[in-house]
């Protein structure tokens, strides 16, 4: 592991922290909607646009050389940080929704079919749903959720049972849940879909900034990623596919660089991942979130993890202290996510009043109505940590509370 940069440190390296809103230091509690970026993803992208701007793979000229060996670095880097057997199982994305879109669309347009089962669970995001829906409509697949406990768990004997019941094609999963921090054991899921013929998808999210990924030990098929929730930039991610899943799965938009030849009497596509890659890709995105990932390495995701453990730790003793506050999903293996009701405002409410103290939180159903209506509640209010945040921004936040409080009762 890395040598822990001091707190302090970290927190020096993200400019957009050093200023202060509604007159007061920002308390930036909102990582799980999008962290916050270090200089170094910040420079990696304004170096690449100032001196090395070409388009990729399609030029000989020394710039456009330079363009592509920097992309494929930066795919080198994901594989590794996944552990992907090869940079060619990696597919670079808008993001995690363009990912899981993509399997969607191309290996369940191929491989769906009427009376077909994809199971997701009751915590799913938005992107992990939807989706489905689309191409289940297309093909006559049916998408069911597997049930979660009170607590905010996955219910791993419903779900067997449901896999049990024959038909299922995939099962998708959250690896984080991005509204109440709980980890799914993610494993354990995948050992149980494959014995019944069924592949995984877990969405990596909320998981990759927080947590080990190795998506050979998982055993999952395709694993979706997001930079911008990893310190890196938005409008990038990743989709790790298996290679040979891969190899068969028909292309998902079609344009260059996706293609072997074209003609008018028929056109044959490129190998993976370039297949899956068309048109001009975001290159400064890739760019920069290699440099995101090389960031935490170096920071260390354990120093990291247990930073962030601590602080857990402490925010759920600070929160408990203030009366009339609920949090929602309580799993005991949680990264340092809280979503919260309020006896006295309505989040949306909490969420004004913490902006006016400078504290800045996610009010709403966190793109996951489904879980709300299972937990009872039409919405949270949500603090989410990083390797930034400290205790600092957790005493502003609880100090916030504490106002809302009497402002509402
Ligand atoms: N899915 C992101 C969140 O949880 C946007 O806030």
């Amino acid at each position: 592991m890395s040598k822990l940069r001091s707190q302090i440190d970290v927190r020096l390296e993200f400019p957009a922290l050093a200023q202060e809103v509604s007159g007061r230091p920002l308390a930036y509690l909102d990582s799980a909607a999008s962290t916050q970026k270090p200089n170094a993803v910040l420079a990696a992208m304004e170096r690449f646009y100032r001196e090395d701007n070409a388009n990729v793979h399609r030029g000989v000229h020394t710039l456009s050389q330079r363009a592509t060996d920097a992309f494929e670095a930066a795919r080198r880097t994901v594989a590794r940080f996944v552990n992907a057997q090869s940079e060619r199982e990696v597919v670079f994305t808008k993001g995690c929704t363009e990912a899981i879109n993509l399997v969607a669309a191309s290996w369940g347009g191929a491989n769906l079919g009427p009376g077909d089962r994809v199971l997701v669970s009751h915590m799913e995001h938005h992107a992990d749903i939807v989706p489905w829906q689309l191409i289940a409509q297309r093909t006559g697949a049916t998408v069911e959720p597997f049930p979660i406990t009170d607590s905010g768990e996955v219910d791993l004997a419903s779900l067997e049972a449901m896999l049990a019941a024959g038909r299922v094609k995939l099962v998708g999963v959250k690896h984080v849940c991005n509204a109440l921090g709980t980890v799914n054991p993610v494993a354990e899921i995948a050992r149980l879909a494959h014995a019944h013929g069924a592949l995984v998808l877990a969405d990596g999210a909320q998981a990759l900034a927080h947590v080990p990924v190795d998506v050979q030990a998982l055993g999952v098929d395709f694993y979706a990623m997001s930079a911008h929730k990893v310190y890196g930039p938005m409008g990038v991610g990743a989709l790790y596919g298996r290679a040979e899943l891969l190899e068969a799965m028909p292309p998902y938009q079609g344009g260059g660089d996706m293609i072997r030849t074209v003609s008018f009497e028929g056109t044959t596509f490129n190998d993976p991942p370039n297949r899956f890659e068309p048109g001009t890709p975001n290159v400064a995105g890739a760019i920069g979130f290699g440099a995101a990932l090389d960031w935490v390495r170096a920071v260390g995701l354990g120093a990291i993890a247990a930073h962030e453990s601590a602080l857990t730790a402490y925010s759920s003793s600070r929160l408990a202290e203030v009366p009339g506050l609920r949090v929602v999903g309580t799993a005991p293996e949680r990264i340092g996510v809280f979503s919260f009701v309020m006896d006295a405002a309505h989040p949306h409410d909490v969420g004004t009043v913490l902006d006016r103290h400078g504290v800045a939180v996610r009010t709403g159903h966190h793109c996951c109505m489904p879980l709300m209506r299972r937990l009872g509640v039409p919405a949270t209010t949500r603090i989410s940590l990083a390797a930034y945040s400290n205790e600092a921004d957790v005493d502003a936040a609880v100090e916030a509370l504490h106002g809302v409080r009497a402002l509402f009762t």
